[in-house]
């Protein structure tokens, strides 16, 4: 063999096992050779080219030392897009997206998501030809990102070239980031240097990639994880995204560890959770979670809105803070009368928003936190939730600082605001009075279990009350044709339709008239119990809270909710007024006895065939019993279905009487007859 041939075969050979060294060490955090080794290894390679500058390729690791000053970065078009991704900030969110996607999938069947940590990074794209490294590119735009190439070749964890079987063409999608460990180091080293601090990992991933000297780059800590692809050519193909991620190891490339395959929303949150507990562990950032439809079929299906992919959604984590001065605390009154202390704030960035109102819960958070005006506090946000005010920073506190002290009287309508016992909240009693209370009221008042004012919904009354038609629900029995005729998007037929509800709601019962008129905690059920009670409204009205008590299923909460409401004289003008216009029951009779299973208590355990546990409670409830989630001593009895808990060998074990769905139900007819 001729010595050149002899060295380029060398040559080769040293790339190959650098880069296998490397891969170990950088990738699977597993290295088969000390470090000496390596060294050797890579010098020898370093040393052979040097002689032979001949033998040196672009994709050997000699090369990732970074070049010479660029003089800027070219452009580089993504041939698929690079993509962002849809946020979820609540466990409700999140449960939103995983219906919509089962919607759109036509499927009731739990879905299978890949489930991510959230890297806080830089994406990049990587472009692999033949299996080499050919192009990195920022994400830029989506569209449109820079040429980074030489800065990521820098990066240890990124293979120059991919391991057997990759794809003639290979787009790679993933995060550059820095550990906080390297973000930690560098900072110790730019400060004995002189040089830029950098604020966070993120910012210090980001810096170091828009280098134009790609050496600096090179002296970075910089590490990548792969998490999706551009264009592949068709010589691959796969059915999920967890497929493309094993191969993406197997070629060598970095992904995270922290992966999972989790099924259906149970399984996101669990990894939610998971992933949280272990966050402060991580050796670097993330900001959240990434749950992706598995199957490649469904995310087809699927497809992608306004850049998102409606296959992928991001739940981020709680927390953004930045600190700022509490100029004053004023008092905001909310949809069901709870008086809310709201921070006025000296404008202040957290997480890229601009801030100057920040909640403050209620007093008892004021007081606990010692907040006062004046202070200097720490304001946190969390994605798309109101911002709120953390606590304050004490050593900061000017002479003159003030404690905010609760209004007496409500902001908006001027009733008196009151708190309840053991509760946080102060709130306005000014109910259905209240103007910051009245759309809500009155959408409650109209709704079908409690008016059933077809037509007069949400949209419609917030139209009526910022026209200036009504303003109290009593307002709305005296709407014309004429009002109602030129509001948008109505018309004179649907205005007569409304009109022709209106009056049909007048004729109700006294049970629903108490639940529309929203008093808190009355309830449907509460409000039927309170009818079924005093027979007519008058003795409701006039009931003090000892005749309250005495109602079955009444509580000192609830007795307190009700004697508040009808002892607010404005209150009581509303329901005169109603009544005026036309709104009645049939008169009932007060129950002067016992309700038949009154001091009893039951038990419901397993499934039950002919009625749903919530009839079974209803029915038993009605007849004056209660219905407990634990077995006790005093429980009269336990109603077992089919695959009944362990609720069954407690009452088994106490003795306690163990009833079927028949004999339920037969006890059931029994007192519902008489
Ligand atoms: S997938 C197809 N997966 O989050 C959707 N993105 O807010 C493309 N990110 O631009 C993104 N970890 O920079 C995906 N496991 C992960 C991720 C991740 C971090 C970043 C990425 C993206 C941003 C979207």
């Amino acid at each position: 063999m001729a010595a050149v041939a002899k060295l380029r075969k060398r040559a080769a050979q040293l790339r190959e096992a650098v880069d296998h060294h490397n891969h170990r060490y950088h990738v699977l955090d597993d290295p088969e050779i000390s470090d000496a080794e390596y060294d050797a290894l890579f010098r020898e390679l370093q040393a052979l080219e040097a002689e032979h500058p001949a033998l040196r390729t672009a994709d050997s690791p000699t090369q990732r030392v970074g070049a010479a000053p660029a003089t800027g970065f070219a452009q580089v078009r993504h041939e698929l897009p690079m993509l962002s991704l849809a946020n979820a900030f609540s466990d409700e969110e999140l449960a939103e997206f995983d219906k919509r996607v089962r919607e759109r999938l036509q499927t009731e069947d739990a879905v299978a998501y890949s489930a991510e940590p959230k890297l806080d990074g830089v994406a990049v794209s990587l472009r692999y030809e033949k299996g080499v490294l050919v192009q990195a590119a920022t994400r830029g735009d989506g569209t449109t990102g820079e040429n980074i190439t030489e800065n990521v070749r820098t990066i240890r964890s990124v293979p120059l070239r991919l391991q057997g079987g990759a794809p003639a063409l290979l787009e790679v999608r993933g995060e550059v980031y820095m550990t906080r460990k390297g973000f930690a180091a560098i900072n110790v080293k730019a400060r004995e240097s002189g040089d830029k601090v950098f604020a966070n990992p993120r910012n210090a991933a980001a810096g170091s990639l828009r280098q134009l000297d790609s050496r600096i780059t090179a002296k970075r800590p910089l590490a990548m994880y792969c998490y999706a692809r551009g264009v592949t050519s068709s010589d691959v193909s796969f059915d999920t995204h967890a497929q493309v991620l094993s191969a993406f190891r197997e070629w060598g490339l970095p992904v995270s560890p922290e992966i999972e395959l989790v099924t259906g929303v149970a399984g996101c949150n669990g990894y939610y959770e998971s992933i949280g507990k272990l966050r402060a562990e991580l050796p670097y950032d993330i900001d959240g979670v990434v749950f992706k439809v598995n199957s490649l079929r469904a995310q087809a299906e699927l497809g992608t809105v306004s850049r998102a992919p409606r296959w992928a959604i991001a739940r981020k984590f709680p927390a953004e803070e930045a600190v700022t001065r509490l100029l004053d605390v004023g008092f905001q009154v909310g949809r069901t009368g709870a008086v809310t202390p709201v921070a006025r704030l000296s404008p202040v960035t957290v997480g890229g928003v601009t801030v100057s109102n920040a909640t403050l819960h209620n007093m008892d958070e004021v007081e606990r936190k010692d907040v006062r005006i004046g202070d200097t506090v720490v304001v946190r946000r969390a994605g798309d939730v109101i911002p709120e005010v953390v606590r304050p920073l004490k050593e900061k506190r000017p002479k003159g600082a003030r404690k905010p002290k609760m209004p007496k009287v409500c902001p908006v309508c001027g009733s008196a605001v009151v708190r309840e016992s053991e509760q946080a909240a102060h709130r306005c009693t000014g109910g259905l009075f209240c103007g910051a209370q009245r759309k809500q009221a009155i959408w409650h008042f109209a709704s079908r279990r409690a008016m059933d004012i077809d037509g007069l919904g949400g949209k419609l009354i917030e139209q009526l009350v910022d026209a200036g038609l009504i303003e109290h629900v009593d307002d709305i029995y005296a709407l014309q044709l004429e009002q109602l005729q030129d509001l948008e998007r109505m018309g004179e037929k649907s205005a007569r339709n409304l009109l022709a509800a209106l009056e049909k709601s007048k004729q109700t019962t006294l049970g629903r008239f108490v639940y529309a008129l929203g008093i808190r905690e009355v309830g449907e059920t509460t409000a039927q119990t309170l009818a079924d009670h005093f027979g007519d409204l008058d003795g409701l009205m006039q009931a003090d809270e000892e005749t309250l008590l005495d109602v079955a299923d009444v509580g000192p909460v609830v007795a307190e909710h009700v004697q508040q409401f009808f002892a607010e004289p404005r209150n009581r003008e509303v329901i005169a007024a109603l009544q005026r216009a036309g709104v009645r029951w049939p008169a009932g009779t007060p129950r002067t006895t016992d309700r038949p299973l009154k001091g009893h208590t039951y038990v419901l355990t397993g499934t039950l065939e002919g009625l749903t546990r919530d009839q079974a409670k209803a029915r038993l409830q009605a007849l004056g019993a209660r219905v407990s989630g634990s077995v006790s001593g005093k429980t009269t009895g336990v109603v077992a279905g089919s695959n009944p808990g362990s609720k069954l060998d407690k009452a088994e074990a106490l003795g306690v009487m163990i009833m079927d769905e028949s004999e339920l139900e037969a006890l059931l007819q029994a007192h519902e007859a008489s």
